[in-house]
């Protein structure tokens, strides 16, 4: 069984599987600055929109949890800058800015405590944070598993799962808890470059959870659906717009356009946490662009000439109408989704 925590706090320290070094090595970073939180968010040690805004909110934690408890101000200016500092981290993942402005709220509010007080109260949230991430996200896995047919086929992109979030995972999450109602469950894994998660992350995860996947390249997915061999894609999402759209890991606009074209249910799963109700379409959400040595290399491995230009988006954005279901917490969304996510979906 999948039974890591990807994150976790012990004693002062943030605990963080090195996803950087899967599936090779399982070895967890103990981190007690929150700089390393923002330099762990950057190099994608810690990745996954929810995993994102989790290690951020215990950075918060960390920024002030060695501070004396004397200094009111020196605690809040500290407490403030780390917050601005870990939302530069990384731009698209809507759950970095939701979890800080939830760090933000419980400390506006305890600011007249004991500072010992205020350290306690910010940690207290900080695991409420990930507790409650587990539960939305086995709440996504049973509403996402009635939309699967008794023998589902279905291909994912990137990793979706429980090293993406505080455990359990979305797209993965929906897979685990279809197993669990009887259903019969086989997976395709899109390898997922230029980082591989699909690859490292998603076959590694799905594998010690005794599934049965296959790993194919990203080029391989049209083949795949002509040859009937999914009726399901499902992926996550790093921010979703009030219409629908969804940003999630590149190459997921194309596996969209994919499963329109072979008519077949393309659904994504995400926690409310992951949608951004202030922006009225897609075309707004930041895209992070990496560097160019990811493309031009395969692991520590140069592919290409060292000066070719690259671009090198992280995210694409996949229009609402290539989207059948957005499988949230709250119930499964249909289009319109604008008036759904109106609906369903609490700022
Ligand atoms: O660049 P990454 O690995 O952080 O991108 C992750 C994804 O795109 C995931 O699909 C998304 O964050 C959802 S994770 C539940």
């Amino acid at each position: 069984m999948f039974d890591y925590d990807t994150i976790s706090w012990n004693d002062g320290r943030v605990l963080l599987i090195d996803q950087t070094r899967l599936p090779n090595d399982l070895v967890a970073l103990a981190i007690s600055d929150y700089r390393a939180i923002v330099r762990a968010i950057q190099t994608m040690q810690v990745r996954g929109a929810p995993a994102i805004g989790l290690a951020a909110a215990f950075g918060v934690v960390l920024a002030v949890w060695r501070l004396d408890e004397v200094d009111r101000a020196g605690f809040i200016e500290t407490a403030n800058t780390a917050i601005d500092e870990i939302k530069k981290s990384r731009p698209t993942a809507k759950n970095t800015f939701w979890a800080l402005e939830q760090m933000r709220r419980v400390l506006s509010k305890n600011l007249n405590l004991p500072l010992r007080e205020v350290k306690q109260a910010l940690l207290q949230e900080a695991q409420r944070l990930l507790n409650e991430d587990v539960e939305r996200c086995k709440r996504i896995g049973r509403f996402g598993a009635e939309l699967l047919p008794n023998r589902a086929f279905v291909l994912t992109h990137c990793n979706a799962g429980a090293l993406a979030t505080g455990g359990y995972g979305t797209a993965l999450g929906v897979l685990r808890s279809a197993r669990e109602s009887g259903k019969k469950v086989q997976v395709y894994a899109c390898e997922t470059r230029p980082l591989l998660q699909g690859a490292r992350l998603t076959a590694f995860e799905l594998l010690e959870d005794e599934f049965d996947v296959t790993l194919i390249t990203d080029s391989m997915a049209a083949l795949v659906m002509r040859e009937q061999k999914v009726n399901a894609v499902i992926v996550g999402a790093d921010r979703i717009a009030a219409n629908g759209d969804v940003a999630n890991k590149i190459g997921t606009y194309s596996l969209a356009v994919l499963a329109h074209h072979h008519e077949i249910p393309f659904y994504v799963a995400a926690p409310s946490s992951t949608f951004d109700v202030d922006l009225p379409d897609g075309s707004a959400i930041p895209i992070e662009e990496r560097n160019a040595d990811e493309v031009r290399s395969f692991g520590q491995q140069l592919i290409a000439p060292a000066d070719v230009q690259v671009y090198n988006p992280a995210f694409d954005v996949t229009p609402h109408r290539l989207i059948s279901a957005l499988i949230t917490e709250n119930g499964v969304l249909l289009p319109p989704f604008d008036r759904a996510i109106a609906d369903k979906i609490k700022s």
